[in-house]
């Protein structure tokens, strides 16, 4: 049997036009640039207006990655987005963007699993494509956590912002792969964790969207404590170590949590993509759209070793290592 690998062939990523500064949020909660930067590393974030959806999010990110591998509709035959703010209960936000794409044939779904969705739909889509399932996956993050964020309450609503982000992927076989791909990945999760980090609401409990509720403190010694387990299998089954990286491309929920975790695995701070400062905390979309800034900003270059990590509610957490 051949062996097939996973390699990324564009990317893409779409932000909402309005730029909202710390200085701006001080205007709605009590609050200070200074707190803000301090804690969490976060200047700014973009914030959708009505009209900008998650789909449509998604949809502008996903026809840029389209773009950057030179591919069409025709040529994608798996839709995955990873989102926990679809614009409706269902259909999936996946299957409009497949539509909005004129994408007719394959697959299309969306995958939850909050922050970490990404990271968990990378690795779905890797299992069908390394399985033949599939031949090239559209994989995208985009979220709208403006919609589900309490604007009374400070100690969270400061922290998001809204955007997407998208990657193909295309099976290749192993030998014209040329060592690229997807080469390992570590998923996890723990549901006794759910009232750290949770929305308050549901089609199936209250009837309502909800908002996002959190025990930040819990959030940040757990993600810190105990999510570089994930990163640790990813490079022990690639056969490889945290010294060979050469980006290290993390959810960006806080410059402290993402500091203090690869100083933990022995990732250089200067391997770190960091874009939480600009982007907020985007949730599933904040990875893709870290690797759309640094892959065209010239860091991120083919052939490169990428880890991307993320933790999210639930707990669910995970890490997967690609060789660019
Ligand atoms: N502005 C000013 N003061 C604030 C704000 C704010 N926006 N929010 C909280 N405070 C106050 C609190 O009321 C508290 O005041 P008190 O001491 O008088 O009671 C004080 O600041 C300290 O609050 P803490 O919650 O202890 O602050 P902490 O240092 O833990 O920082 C933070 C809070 C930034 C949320 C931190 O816990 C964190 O980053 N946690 C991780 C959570 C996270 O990133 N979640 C994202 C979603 S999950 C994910 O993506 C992984």
């Amino acid at each position: 049997m051949t062996s097939l690998r996973s390699v990324v062939v564009g990317t893409g990523s779409s932000l909402p036009a309005r730029v909202v500064t710390n200085a701006e949020l001080t205007e709605r909660v009590d609050t200070s640039d200074e707190w803000i930067v301090q804690r969490t590393g976060i200047r700014q974030r973009y914030l959708a207006a009505p009209e900008e959806t998650t789909s449509v999010l998604g949809t502008r990110a996903a026809q840029a990655a389209l773009d950057d591998a030179g591919l069409s509709a025709d040529d994608i035959d798996l839709v995955i987005c990873a989102t926990s703010t679809p614009d409706h209960t269902f259909p999936s936000t996946a299957t409009q963007i497949q539509a909005a794409l004129g994408i007719r044939q394959g697959a299309a779904f969306d995958l939850q699993a909050v922050c970490a969705g990404f990271v968990f739909a990378v690795t779905t889509a890797d299992k069908f494509l390394t399985t033949g399932g599939a031949r090239r996956a559209l994989v995208i993050g985009a979220e709208t956590f403006s919609r589900i964020v309490d604007w009374e309450d400070r100690t969270t609503c400061v922290l998001f912002g809204d955007g997407a982000g998208a990657i193909v992927l295309e099976a290749r076989e192993a030998e014209a792969a040329e060592g690229r791909g997807v080469l390992s990945s570590s998923l996890r999760s723990d549901g006794r964790h759910r009232d750290k980090l949770y929305v308050d609401g549901g089609p199936g409990s209250t009837g309502t969207t909800g908002h996002l509720r959190m025990e930040g403190r819990e959030v940040f010694r757990f993600a810190v404590g105990s999510v570089t387990d994930v990163i640790v299998e990813a490079l022990e089954r690639a056969g490889t170590t945290a010294a060979d990286l050469d980006w290290f491309v993390p959810h960006q929920a806080n410059r402290r949590i993402i500091e203090a975790s690869a100083d933990k695995i022995g990732i250089a701070r200067d391997k770190i993509v960091l874009t939480v400062d600009r982007h907020g905390n985007t949730s599933a979309a904040s990875i893709p759209l870290a690797l759309d800034v640094a892959r065209r900003d010239g860091r991120i270059r083919e052939g490169d070793l990428v880890m991307i990590e993320a933790i999210g509610g639930g707990f669910s957490w995970g890490a997967a290592l690609i060789r660019w």
